[in-house]
């Protein structure tokens, strides 16, 4: 039979989405694996994937609309199908080639159940849904956290690409590329601009700025100015480390990942920032002083960056996020040791499950400990603290400007 144009890309976006749903791989992971692709065919792949990712609940029950058959979840027509829907809401691709490439994934299989059930749903009309049910799973979590109205932002903000948020280690070169650039700055050495290819914005290659989302930002932002020797905990590939290090501050960074390290190495020779790295597990260094700071960016479930990385909401099963949670505690009460007398320690994670935020600190707090809440006062004012002191960053904030990650993070003081 002869190979159907642009077929490969969606077969490799059927692997992608085996590899990320049924194993559990990120969706960068899986499509690092598909090497035989030209880099165009690579982009369609992951952009027809993210697109299912973003979409998986509304695109199952246009599929159950149009077929009394029920197909199992994890189906290859099921998927495939997936595959040709979110090609005619996302990306607009004719009908006609929606059709043409995703019959031959199924050759020798159901052909004509996938035909049958695509031709419906063409005749009848595809409806591009703006607010997409996240999982059911998720919307109930997130539903009991926060309640309704965060569902409902979350909805809508994952049918959008986000905005791009840059951090500049110099405020004033922040504003004048905002300027120049047609960006918007919503808080100091910050600049947000449309969505759009990294290499291709000026000064990337010069080290002028970095990607970070806003949200992401805000950690660093915690730690007082006067610090002088800060400990940056979990730090790579490093975004806070730079910030932190074009503070002013000395600054150490420790990351288990070795790769994840050459990555921060690599971010700081391009911007031309200072810290000493350190490649340790954090639960078995043992540092050879005190710090007047420490940064602890936990890993964790990651369902804050729920927008960029849809399949977080997949990979985010109660287990996980009970893990995270408790490898979170560790690492906390590790770190608090290693503070002066009056010394800061800022908890953060990017992550909207109450476990590896509200819970951790309230646990930590409730331990027999020298620790107490320290009020932030110098965030931006859309990140308000709770009345319990915290920060939590919900998808409704600033959503009119093109919303935030999802974040927590809480700023400690150890009593003298
Ligand atoms: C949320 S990411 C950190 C992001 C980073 N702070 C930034 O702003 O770019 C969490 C990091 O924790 C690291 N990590 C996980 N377990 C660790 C451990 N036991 N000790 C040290 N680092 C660990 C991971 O390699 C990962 O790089």
């Amino acid at each position: 039979m002869p190979s159907v144009e642009g077929a490969g890309a969606r077969r490799a976006a059927l692997q992608m989405l085996d590899s990320v749903l049924r194993r559990g791989q990120t969706l960068d992971a899986a499509a690092a694996r598909a090497r035989n692709l030209s880099p165009p065919d690579l982009g369609l792949a992951v952009a027809i994937a993210g697109e299912v990712l973003r979409r998986i609940p509304d695109l199952d029950a246009l599929i159950d609309s149009a077929t009394r058959q029920r197909l199992p979840d994890d189906s290859k027509a099921r998927m495939v199908l997936r595959i040709a829907l979110a090609q005619k809401i996302g990306l607009d691709t004719p009908d006609h080639a929606l059709v043409a490439t995703a019959l031959p994934l199924v050759e020798g299989g159901p052909r004509r159940l996938v035909h049958g059930v695509l031709g419906t749903l063409l005749r009848r009309g595809v409806p591009v849904g703006d607010a997409p049910r996240l999982p059911a799973n998720v919307e109930e979590r997130w539903r009991s956290a926060w309640g309704e109205e965060t569902v409902e932002a979350a909805r809508r903000q994952i049918a959008k690409r986000p905005p791009l948020d840059l951090t500049f280690a110099e405020d004033a070169e922040a504003r004048a590329y905002a300027r120049d650039h047609n960006g918007v700055s919503l808080a100091t050495n910050h600049v947000r601009v449309e969505s759009s290819s990294v290499a291709d914005l000026p000064g990337f290659g010069e080290g002028r700025w970095w990607v970070q989302d806003l949200a992401a930002s805000l950690p660093a932002r915690l730690i007082p100015r006067d610090a002088a020797d800060v400990l940056d905990l979990c730090a790579a590939p490093g975004g806070k480390t730079m910030q932190l290090a074009a503070a002013g501050h000395r600054v150490t960074a420790v990351d288990s990942s070795a790769s994840r390290l050459g990555r921060l190495r690599e971010n700081l020779e391009r911007t031309r920032l200072r810290a000493e790295l350190v490649e340790a597990d954090a639960l078995k260094w043992k540092p050879s002083r005190s710090f007047d700071a420490i940064l602890l960016d936990a890993p964790c479930s990651a369902t804050g960056t729920f927008r960029r990385h849809p399949e977080v909401l997949y990979r985010a099963r109660p287990k996980a996020i009970a893990d995270n949670a408790a490898l979170q505690a560790r690492l906390l009460a590790t770190a608090s040791h290693w503070l002066k007398p009056r010394g800061v320690l800022v908890y953060s994670v990017c992550s909207l499950e109450p476990h590896e935020g509200e819970a951790v600190i309230e646990q930590f707090l409730a331990g027999d400990t020298d620790f107490s809440i320290d009020l932030p006062n110098d965030l931006p004012r859309f990140a308000l603290p709770s009345d319990r002191g915290w920060v939590r960053v919900l998808p409704g904030l600033l959503e009119g400007e093109g919303g935030l990650d999802g974040f927590f993070m809480a700023r400690l003081v150890r009593r003298p």
